[in-house]
Order: C-alpha cells, then structure tokens, then sequence
C-alpha cells in the first residue's frame, strides 16, 4: 500500500497482526476482500487511480479529487474561499460507493462529495445533497463529533487505537482477522486455543458480525423502515420465511465465504436454496438462478447502487416494499 508520508509519521500501522505466517490459506483470500479493503488512505483507492482527476460542482461550489505521486487531494472552492488537504482516508472501496474523511482544524469531516461506481463519478454523499453549502465551512462536508468518528473508523478498520486528546495512534486498515476472531492476543504468544467459528448456526454466527452489521433487535427498534432497510442483511433474512435460528443452511456463511469474495453467478446460490427446498415444496417457475426472483434487487434512493434484498420471498410485480 501507498502510504502519504503524514499518515506514515504520525500512525503507527498494524498488518494482519501475525495470523497469516500460521494461517496462510484464509490470509491469503482475505487480503483482497472488499471488507479488508473498507478503509484505505485515498491515495491507494482502485477508483482514483483510475480516474486521478475527479470534478464535481454544484450550488455554485467546485469539488475535485486528485490523485498525484502518493496523495489524495480533496479540494474545494466556494466564492472567493477554498480548502484543500491532501491526507485523507477512504471509506469503502467495494462495490457500492467510496466516502472520504479528512481533518480541518484538528476536527473531523465527512467530504460532501463521496465516488459511486454505477456513476464512475462524483455526486453528493448521502444526506449532503439538502445541507447548506453557502460558505465554506458547510460546503466541504459534515463536522463529525469524537464519538461518531470513532464509530467510523470503528466499523471499518481491526483495532484502531486513539489518544485522549482524540488523535488517531494506530490502526490497522479495514475489516481484518481480528475484528472476527477476537482475543487472540493469547492465541498468537502462547498458543492458547480460538474458539471455532466454523459451523455455527444462524443466531451465533450473528454475534460475530453484529457488531458493525446490525442486527435483526436493533433494526426492529430503532428502524430504518421502508427501502432504506433492504441493506441490513440480518433483519431482511429473519422476516423471510426461510429463516431459522438453529438451522446451519441459513447462516450467512453458506452463502459468503468470510475470507473471500468472488463476483458469483447467480446459479451459484441455488444448491443452498435447494438444501431446503429439494425435498419440500418445488418451485412451479424454474429450475436454477433463483436468487435473481427470490431476491430481488433493490435500489436505494440516493446511493446509486441497488441492494439485494434478503427477504427471501416470492416477489410480485407492482407489489410494495414488504417491511
Ligand atoms: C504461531 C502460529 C499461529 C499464529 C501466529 C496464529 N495461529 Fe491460529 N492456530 C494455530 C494452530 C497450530 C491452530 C490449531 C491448533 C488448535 O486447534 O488450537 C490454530 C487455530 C486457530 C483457530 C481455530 C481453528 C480450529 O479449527 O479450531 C482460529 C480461528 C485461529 N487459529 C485464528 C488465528 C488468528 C485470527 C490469528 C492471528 C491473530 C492466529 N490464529 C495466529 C497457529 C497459529
Ligand atoms: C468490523 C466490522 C465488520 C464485521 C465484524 C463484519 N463486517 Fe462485513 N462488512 C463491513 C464493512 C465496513 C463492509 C463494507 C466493505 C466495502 O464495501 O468497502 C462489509 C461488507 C460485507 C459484505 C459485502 C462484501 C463482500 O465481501 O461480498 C459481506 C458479504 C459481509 N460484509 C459479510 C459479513 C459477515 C458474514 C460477517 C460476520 C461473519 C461480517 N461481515 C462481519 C464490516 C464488518
Ligand atoms: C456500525 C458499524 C458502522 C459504522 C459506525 C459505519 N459504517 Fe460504514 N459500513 C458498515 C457496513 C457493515 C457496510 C457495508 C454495508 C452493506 O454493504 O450492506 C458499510 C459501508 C460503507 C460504505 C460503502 C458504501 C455504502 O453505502 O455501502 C461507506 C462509504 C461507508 N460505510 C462510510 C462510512 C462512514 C463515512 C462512516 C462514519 C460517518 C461509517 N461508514 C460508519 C458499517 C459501519
Ligand atoms: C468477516 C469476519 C472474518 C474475518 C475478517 C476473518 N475471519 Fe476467519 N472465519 C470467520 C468465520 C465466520 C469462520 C467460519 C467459516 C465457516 O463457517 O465456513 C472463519 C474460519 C476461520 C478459520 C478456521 C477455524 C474456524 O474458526 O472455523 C481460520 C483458521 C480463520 N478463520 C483464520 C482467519 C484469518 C487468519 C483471518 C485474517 C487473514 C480471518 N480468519 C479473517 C470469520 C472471519
Ligand atoms: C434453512 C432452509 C431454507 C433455505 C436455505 C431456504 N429456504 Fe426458502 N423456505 C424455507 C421454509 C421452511 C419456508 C416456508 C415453508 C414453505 O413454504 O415451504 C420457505 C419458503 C420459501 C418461499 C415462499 C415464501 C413465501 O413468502 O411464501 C420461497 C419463494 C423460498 N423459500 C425460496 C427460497 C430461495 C430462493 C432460497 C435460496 C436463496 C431459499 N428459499 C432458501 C426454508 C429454506
Ligand atoms: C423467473 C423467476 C423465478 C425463478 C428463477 C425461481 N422462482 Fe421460485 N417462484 C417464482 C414465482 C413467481 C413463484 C410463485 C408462483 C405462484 O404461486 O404463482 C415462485 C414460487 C416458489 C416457491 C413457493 C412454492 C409454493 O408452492 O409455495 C418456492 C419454495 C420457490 N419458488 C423456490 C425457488 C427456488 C428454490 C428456485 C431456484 C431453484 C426458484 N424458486 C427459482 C419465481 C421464480
Ligand atoms: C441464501 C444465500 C444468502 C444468504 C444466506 C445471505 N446472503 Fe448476502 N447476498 C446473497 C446474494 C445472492 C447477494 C448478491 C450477490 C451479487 O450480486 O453478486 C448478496 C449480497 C450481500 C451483500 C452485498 C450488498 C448487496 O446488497 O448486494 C452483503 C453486505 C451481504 N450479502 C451480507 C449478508 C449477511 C450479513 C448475511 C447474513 C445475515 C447474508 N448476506 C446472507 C445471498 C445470501
């Protein structure tokens, strides 16, 4: 990885903390998974690098990204006013869209203008489109608080470490071994024995990832409804009417492999539909591909992506969100 010489001077960083000499089979697919990839400074972005010069204006405001020898610059000019920083971290780097933070003054930002694949552009980060961007301070993005940027970076890197004075010590970009298998300090020295994730069921299996995808409890209490839903995975799996908490051939380890991520062909998940339904009621319209009915995509409003939705179910045309 690139790293711009700031982050290098004032970041300690980590790198799959030692699993890999022992465990080189899982280390190996991992590294190249779109959840070990979800933080990276935005020099290293695969989409910046493909498109080094990135233009966005609106409101009478004029973003640009570019990408030059290893740093990232995130511009902005508004009237006579303009910022520019050249370090900045990007959030998300799979299929569906890349946001950016940096510093202003010591204090957190979210850029107003984040990178949408189905796009190969710029547009407004969700949510920013209806902000103010008048003077300067609200055009170049949304002020984050010590706590929610913790919660960012908390998602989406293994053990990132802060100061009392909120400055970022150490880091180990994106979602990595121990962000799933925890306490293996002990494990590593001294070769204590990990507790085994394999064949877990549905229910257990959930606290392991819960902890960034939310759960079914927390989406029942505190929303979203309608669309804005289809992406948590776990509460759209649990109203479906496949869903058992005790029943292994519906964790969702049979249908992602965690170490690797390879662009599947739909007729890839029908031998795990059919582990059921072989032997119960028949499907009377067809014979493979059935994610592409059953689960249906989704699109959602202001993200340029569209979700797959795992409420698993027989979707009607015309039909309204099932929520
Ligand atoms: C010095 C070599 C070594 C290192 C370093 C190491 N492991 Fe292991 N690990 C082993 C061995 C050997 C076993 C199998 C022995 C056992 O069952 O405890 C094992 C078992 C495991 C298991 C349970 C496997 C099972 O089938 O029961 C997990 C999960 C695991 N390691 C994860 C990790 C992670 C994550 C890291 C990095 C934080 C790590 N290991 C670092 C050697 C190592
Ligand atoms: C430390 C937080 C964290 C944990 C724990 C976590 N995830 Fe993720 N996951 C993410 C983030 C962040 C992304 C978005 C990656 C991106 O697009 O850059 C993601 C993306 C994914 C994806 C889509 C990308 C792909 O690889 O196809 C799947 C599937 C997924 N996670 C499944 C799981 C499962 C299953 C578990 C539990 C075994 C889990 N995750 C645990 C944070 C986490
Ligand atoms: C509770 C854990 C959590 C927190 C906090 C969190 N994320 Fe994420 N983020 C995720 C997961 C999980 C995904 C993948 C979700 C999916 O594909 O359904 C994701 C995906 C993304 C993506 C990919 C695009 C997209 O919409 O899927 C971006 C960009 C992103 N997050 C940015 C951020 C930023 C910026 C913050 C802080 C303001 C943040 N995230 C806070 C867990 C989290
Ligand atoms: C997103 C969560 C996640 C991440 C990140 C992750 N694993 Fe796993 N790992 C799992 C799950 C879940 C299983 C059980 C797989 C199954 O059911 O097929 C597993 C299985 C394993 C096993 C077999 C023993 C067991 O627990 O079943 C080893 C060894 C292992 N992982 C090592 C690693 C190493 C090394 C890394 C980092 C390079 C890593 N894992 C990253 C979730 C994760
Ligand atoms: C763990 C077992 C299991 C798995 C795996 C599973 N299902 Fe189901 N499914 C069920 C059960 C049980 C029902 C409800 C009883 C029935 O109608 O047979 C059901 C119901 C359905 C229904 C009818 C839903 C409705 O609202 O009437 C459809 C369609 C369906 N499943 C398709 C699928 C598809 C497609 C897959 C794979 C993506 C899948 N199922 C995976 C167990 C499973
Ligand atoms: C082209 C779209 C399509 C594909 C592909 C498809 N289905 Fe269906 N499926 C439907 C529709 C539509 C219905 C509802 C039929 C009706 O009741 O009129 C249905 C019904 C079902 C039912 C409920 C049957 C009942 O009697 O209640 C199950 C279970 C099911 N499908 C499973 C599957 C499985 C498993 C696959 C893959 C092997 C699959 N489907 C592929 C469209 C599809
Ligand atoms: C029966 C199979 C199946 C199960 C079980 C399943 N998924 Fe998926 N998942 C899919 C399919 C199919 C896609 C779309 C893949 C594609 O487009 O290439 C998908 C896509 C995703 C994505 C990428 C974003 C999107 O909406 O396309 C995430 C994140 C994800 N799943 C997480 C999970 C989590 C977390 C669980 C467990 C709660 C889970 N999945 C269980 C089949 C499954």
């Amino acid at each position: 990885m690139i790293l711009p010489q700031v982050l290098l001077q004032s970041l300690v960083f980590m790198n799959a903390r030692d699993c890999g000499g022992c465990h080189p089979r899982q280390a190996q697919t991992q590294r190249d998974t779109p959840m070990a990839h979800a933080l990276i400074p935005a020099a290293d972005s695969k989409f910046l690098q493909l498109h080094p010069d990135l233009p966005f204006s609106a409101g009478g405001v004029k973003y640009r990204i570019q990408v030059a020898a290893s740093a990232a610059t995130f511009s902005v000019v508004s009237g006579r006013s303009s910022f520019s920083v050249p370090h900045v971290w990007a959030f998300g780097n799979g299929i569906t869209g890349q946001t950016y933070l940096f510093q202003r003054n010591a204090s957190w930002y979210e850029a107003a203008v984040s990178f949408y694949p189905a796009l190969q552009g710029l547009d407004w980060t969700p949510g920013h489109s209806t902000r103010p961007h008048t003077d300067l301070e609200e055009a170049v993005g949304r002020r984050l608080d010590n706590v929610e940027v913790r919660r960012c970076f908390g998602c989406h890197s293994t053990g990132a470490k802060w100061d009392p004075s909120g400055r970022l010590e150490s880091i180990e970009p994106g979602v990595r071994c121990e962000a799933c298998h925890r306490n293996a300090e002990a494990h590593r020295s001294t070769r204590s024995p990990m507790a085994r994730l394999g064949g877990l069921g549905p229910e257990d299996l959930s606290a392991v990832c819960n902890d960034c995808h939310p759960s079914w409890a927390e989406v029942a209490a505190n929303g979203p409804r309608g669309v804005p839903n289809v992406r948590h995975q776990f509460y759209r799996l649990i109203e479906s009417r496949c869903y058992d908490a005790l029943d292994k051939r519906i964790s969702c380890t049979v249908c992602h492999e965690p170490h690797s991520h390879t662009v599947r062909p739909a007729a890839f998940y029908d031998s795990k539909c059919q582990s059921c339904h072989a032997a119960g009621k028949i499907c009377p319209v067809a014979k493979s591909d059935c994610v592409t009915c059953h689960m249906p995509k989704t699109e959602m409003p202001g993200l340029h992506f569209a979700f797959t939705d795992h409420r698993i179910r027989i979707a009607r045309p015309g039909q309204s969100y099932p929520d």
